[in-house]
Parts: C-alpha cells; sequence; structure tokens
C-alpha cells in the first residue's frame, strides 16, 4: 500500500493553545492510476477528507481492519476489472457496506442505468472537481444514514439481488486462505475416443453443480475442431476466445476469460474458443491454458470438455487439472483408449486425478468389469437415456435443466456430489468465501445489465 503520508484524520483546531479533536474525518480509499489519484486526492484533501491510495483487494482489506472511518471508496472498473470486483467484494464482506464511488468505461454507463442505493459511477474523462463533490454528497448521504440508525442494504437492485441466487454469507464461512483464495477447480473431461459422451457429460455436470449446487461453473469448449457445447446449449455464436483476442490486440484493451464468457439460462458461463477450428491462429496454447487456469479466480469450477488429442493445449491443461473425468462406453474400443489414456496419464504423473464415467453404463460389458479392465475407479454409472440429452439440446437447455425428474438427472448430480466431496474443501453447501461471492455477484449484476443492453 502506498498510503499517503497523513499524521491523523481528525478535523483539529485549537483552544487556548492544545489541540483538541473535533469531529472524525471520512477517509477515502481510492483505487486510480497514480496520476489521477494525486489530482483527487488534492480536491478531496482541500474538502477535508483523507485520502487513501489503494492497489489491491488486500490494500483495501488492511485498510478497512485498521480505519473504521473510510466511508467510500473510489473504484476502476475500467483500468483493471477483475481487481476491482475483488476490491468490491471487500467493501460489502464481513458485515460491512461502504458504499463505491465506481468508475465505469464510458460506453457502459448511462447505457446500462446502474446504480444501486449507495453505489455511484462515473466516467473518464473527470474532473478531479466534479468526484469531489461526488464523494462529499456520499458521505453526507453516509452520515444521514448512520445517524438514522438505517443502514441500507446498498446493493438493493444491484448484484446481491442481481446475482445468480446465491446468498451473500457473511457468518462462519472460511476465510478467503482457507477457501483456497476463490481458487475453482479445475475438471477436465477426456477420453481420446470420439462419441462417448464427453460434452453431454460436461454440459450436465456443470449444470448439475451451478444450479442444483449453488456453485458458480465456467464451462470451455476447447474443442476448436468437433466442439458443440454452444450449440447444444442454444449459444448462437458465442463471443469466442478468438475473436476477443483479436479485438483485444486491436485496442489494446485485454479482456479476462470471465469477461470473454457468455452466460447461459442456467447461469453457467460458457467458453468457446473460436467459431471455426480454420481461424484459430491467436489462440496459442500457452497463451489459452493460462487464460483457463487463471478464470479459477472468479469460478468454483472451470469444466474443459476437451479434443481428444495430446496436443500442447491439452498437455499444458492436464497438468492444472484437479481432476480429470474419463467418460467410458461399456464396448471395447472405448475400453481400449481409456487404458491408452491410463498410460499417457502415468507416464504424465497424472494418474491418481483419473476416474472413470461410465456412460450408458447398462448398455454393454458390465460397468464392474469396465473398472478391473481399465483399472481405475469410477465416479459415477450414467444410463443410457435415449433421446433424452437429444431433447434437451434441442432446446438449448442441459437435460438437468430441462428435466430434473429423470433418473439419468439424478445420477448426473450423485456425480456433482462426489467431485464436490472429493474436493478438499467443498461441501454440498455452497464453499464459495464471502468475498468471491459477493465479487461473483457483481460480476453477474454487470454481465446481466451488459446483456440487456447488447
Ligand atoms: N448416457 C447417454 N444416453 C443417451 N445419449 C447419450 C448419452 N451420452 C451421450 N449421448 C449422446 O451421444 C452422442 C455423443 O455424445 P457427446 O457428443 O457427448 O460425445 P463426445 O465424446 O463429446 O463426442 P466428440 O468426441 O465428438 O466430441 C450425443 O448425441 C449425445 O446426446
Ligand atoms: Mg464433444
Amino acid at each position: 500500500m502506498r498510503p499517503h503520508d497523513r499524521l491523523n484524520s481528525d478535523l483539529r483546531f485549537r483552544v487556548a493553545g492544545r489541540a483538541v479533536t473535533v469531529v472524525p474525518r471520512s477517509v477515502v480509499a481510492i483505487a486510480l492510476p497514480r496520476p489521477e489519484f494525486l489530482e483527487v486526492d488534492e480536491q478531496l484533501t482541500e474538502a477535508g477528507y483523507e485520502c487513501m491510495a489503494i492497489q489491491s483487494a488486500t490494500d483495501l482489506d488492511e485498510l478497512l481492519a485498521s480505519r473504521p472511518d473510510v466511508n467510500v471508496a473510489i473504484l476502476d472498473c475500467e483500468t483493471d476489472f477483475d481487481r476491482t470486483l475483488e476490491m468490491y467484494a471487500v467493501l460489502h464482506e464481513n458485515g460491512r457496506n461502504v458504499p463505491a464511488l465506481i468508475l465505469m468505461p464510458s460506453r457502459s454507463l448511462g447505457r446500462m442505468g446502474l446504480g444501486g442505493v449507495r453505489d455511484e459511477y462515473f466516467t473518464r474523462p473527470y474532473s478531479a472537481e466534479s468526484l469531489r463533490w461526488r464523494v462529499e454528497a456520499m458521505l453526507i448521504r453516509v452520515e444521514n444514514v448512520s445517524v438514522n440508525g438505517e443502514v441500507a442494504n446498498g446493493m438493493v437492485g444491484g448484484p446481491q439481488e442481481a446475482g445468480d441466487g446465491a446468498e451473500v454469507d457473511q457468518g462462519g464461512s472460511r476465510s478467503p486462505d482457507e477457501a483456497g483464495g476463490g481458487d475453482g477447480k479445475i475438471v477436465i473431461v477426456f477420453n481420446p475416443k470420439g462419441g462417448v459422451g464427453k460434452t453431454t457429460i460436461s454440459i450436465n455436470v456443470g449444470a448439475a453443480l451451478q444450479i442444483r449446487k449453488g456453485q458458480r461453473v465456467l464451462l470451455v469448449d476447447c474443442d476448436t475442431i468437433t466442439g458443440h457445447i454452444a450449440a447444444s446449449l442454444g449459444l448462437e455464436r458465442p463471443r469466442t476466445l478468438a475473436d476477443a483476442w483479436r479485438e483485444d490486440a486491436k485496442t489494446g484493451v485485454s479482456e479476462t476469460v470471465s469477461q470473454i464468457a457468455t452466460r447461459h439460462s442456467s447461469g453457467i458461463s460458457v467458453l468457446v474458443m473460436a467459431q471455426s477450428p480454420l481461424h484459430t491462429e491467436v489462440l496459442e496454447p500457452k497463451r489459452v491454458a493460462a487464460a483457463i487456469i487463471g478464470a479459477r479466480r472468479f469460478y468454483d469450477w472451470v469444466i474443459l470438455d476437451m479434443h481428444p488429442d495430446y496436443g500442447p493445449l491439452n498437455q499444458a491443461l492436464f497438468a492444472q487439472a484437479d481432476k480429470i473425468l474419463v467418460p467410458v462406453t461399456p464396448d471395447v474400443p472405448c475400453i481400449r483408449a481409456a487404458v491408452q489414456f491410463r498410460e499417457v496419464a502415468a507416464e504424465l504423473g497424472l494418474r491418481e486425478r483419473l476416474a472413470l464415467v461410465i456412460n450408458r453404463a447398462n448398455s454393454g460389458v458390465a460397468a464392474s468389469d469396465v473398472e478391473r479392465v481399465i483399472g481405475l475407479p469410477s465416479l459415477a454409472r450414467i444410463r443410457s437415456a435415449g433421446l433424452l440429452f437429444v431433447r434437451a439440446a434441442d432446446e438449448g437447455k442441459a437435460a438437468v435443466e430441462r428435466f430434473p425428474t429423470a433418473k439419468v438427472v439424478g445420477e448426473i448430480d450423485g456425480l456433482a456430489n462426489r467431485l464436490m466431496n472429493a474436493a478438499p474443501g467443498a461441501g454440498d453447501k455452497p464453499r464459495m468465501s464471502p468475498r468471491s461471492r459477493i465479487a461473483g455477484s457483481f460480476r453477474a449484476f454487470l454481465d446481466r445489465l451488459g446483456a440487456q443492453v447488447s
């Protein structure tokens, strides 16, 4: 932190030669680029406020812990969206409710009709002086609220309401560190053989985690050749990673995976690599892998539906997986493919992370024989469900969403339970830390408003 070097935050004056503290001053936490910070600081100091520069959620957390007189924060969604989400969450975790004045990209504001009860928004260019009046007005409101004893919920009509239905749990939860600092689990769904149910299982286990377990799920179609997650979920021409990176290269503004991903009606975020296998030149495998792995910060589960190959992207992702689900259908060619993968995984030191999902379990070799021959345990047995998955896909829905009471959906639900139980620290209860849940809700709020606009 680079706090401004001030001796105290109290308004003092002298009575008979003695310094007397009269009114505690408000502190304004500011996360703006340095030159802008200095201008705003000058204005606010003149108005009698103390400014503290912050650069991260940790800075802000420390500041709030040490200074109960921080009554407004100025955040910058334009310069660093992800960091701002974290800081926003810090303002609202542990029973706090510090209002924020948030700088938004000018193209978003106005069209979005943003505005919670206590948060406010502004855009660049702005004058430091105008910001001063905004801050003063907000602080007056804070004072009025506390004087009247009505602590307003600053998020009414805002992020918490607009979130994915998860309540913000502000007590009794693990700290962010204990919860892995918001780090989600990476689950890979892979079998070198095609047509065994990788996409079906990826979509439905993702939907079960999101809809039934209150988890935040990112579903990534890593298959640029035969992938059809978007089509199965009725997402027509979603923005792809390749589209976004091409734009980013032109504008110089980089986006995170969570900003690029498309929200599906089930609540899961979907990331597609490219519209066509011919236009993937921008998708450098290491960069793709790093972006996907980085998305763990904002999701509880990142589920990867992989193309059946052992290329550089898949190898980079395998190394990062917490769990690798291997769907197998009970037939000899598929069992052979799974045995081959088990060998490759052993060579890569990943064997312990593998678990079978016996798909169409009731339609061939007995499930126990499949496990024995492949030499891996199974996490679930999924029955053959006729046209149920096809019918759900025709409506652009996961079967979990469309046929919630079907037996096969119960089996997928069991798979989601076992994944959660296998993940250290995860339980049937949503395992998000309060901070990541608030940040997630705020992101969902902005996403939803953005979707309404477009
Ligand atoms: N348990 C099941 N019951 C009924 N149909 C299923 C089941 N599992 C998968 N299917 C169907 O089988 C077909 C192939 O499944 P899916 O696309 O999920 O396989 P895949 O492994 O992703 O294939 P690819 O390697 O081509 O990506 C789909 O039409 C899907 O609806
Ligand atoms: Mg597939």
